[in-house]
């Protein structure tokens, strides 16, 4: 249980779904797990149940959509730790909006936590990290980056601007010979409350069991996701194992985009 052995990683959105299944799957493979998300009593919890288990986690309250947020996150973890090995991207979400009806306050919204919110850490991070020695950025986008799903449109080019920023920070770092690697990771629906919540939106199903059973079709592989589904690609990226993969687009949705 040591594949990011001591490696100091900032993981966005740790409170609850995906975000909390990273943090604790990094934490029992040794990582010192620094939780930000701006739902304080979910994450103190989620931080002091991996404490109480011998991981190594604390707590920082943040909301990503804010640049001095950034600022104040990354001045405090900088004061306390000598190096950030890892930055898990991974706040953000979406509303049911279609290009008709979006309005640009909703559209900005999404833009913020997602986009936004990846443009700074990354920048951040990039900063931090070129004079350390190197590291590894993950971004969370989406199977949305990808289709054009009809009532998804902030999210769906919020997600794709993911996908491409990453590449682009991917050469860019790889050309100035920083060390750095950034990659993006592209769930399919996962079983989180976002998750269902989604579904239930995109089939106008009324019930959990309905919508995941219309999305399970979806999925060739017979299912959703589970959040460990993707804390184990991120477990991946973070780790060592994956020194020589940078700018790439990991898709995980049991085979939702292979149709
Ligand atoms: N669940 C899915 O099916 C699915 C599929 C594809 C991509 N994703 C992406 O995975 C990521 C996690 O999704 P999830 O399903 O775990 O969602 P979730 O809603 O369960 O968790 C998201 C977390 O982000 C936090 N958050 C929201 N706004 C924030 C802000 N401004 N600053 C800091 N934290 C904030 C929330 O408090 C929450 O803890 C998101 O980027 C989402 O778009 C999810």
């Amino acid at each position: 249980m040591s594949r990011v052995k001591d490696k100091t990683i900032l993981v966005t959105g740790a409170a609850n779904g995906l975000g909390s299944a990273t943090a604790r799957l990094l934490a029992r493979e040794g990582a010192v797990v620094l939780m930000s998300d701006i739902d304080d009593v979910a994450g103190n919890t989620v931080t002091a149940e991996i404490n109480a288990a011998g991981g190594r986690a604390n707590y920082l309250h943040h909301d990503v959509s804010q640049p001095e947020e950034w600022e104040r996150v990354f001045s405090q973890i900088r004061s306390e730790y000598s190096r950030l090995d890892v930055l898990v991207n991974n706040a953000g979400g979406g509303t049911y909006n279609d290009i008709e009806t979006v309005s640009f306050q909703e559209w900005r919204r999404v833009m913020s936590i997602n986009l936004d919110a990846t443009f700074l850490g990354t920048q951040y991070a990039i900063k931090w990290m070129k004079e350390t020695g190197g590291g590894s950025i993950i971004n969370v986008s989406s199977v949305a980056a990808f289709s054009g799903a009809p009532n998804l449109a902030a999210y769906c080019a919020a997600k794709a601007g993911i996908h491409l920023l990453s590449k682009s920070s991917a050469v860019y770092c790889g050309q100035k010979g920083y060390n750095i690697r950034v990659n993006s990771i592209h769930p399919g629906l996962i079983d989180t409350k976002a998750g269902k919540e989604m579904a239930r939106l995109a089939t106008g199903l009324p019930t959990d069991d309905q919508a995941i059973a219309a999305f399970t079709a979806l999925h060739p592989i017979g299912r959703i996701g589970t959040p460990d589904d993707i804390a184990n690609g991120i477990l991946y990226l973070a780790s060592d194992e994956s020194s020589f993969v940078t700018g790439t687009h990991l898709i995980i949705d049991g085979g939702f985009t292979a149709v």
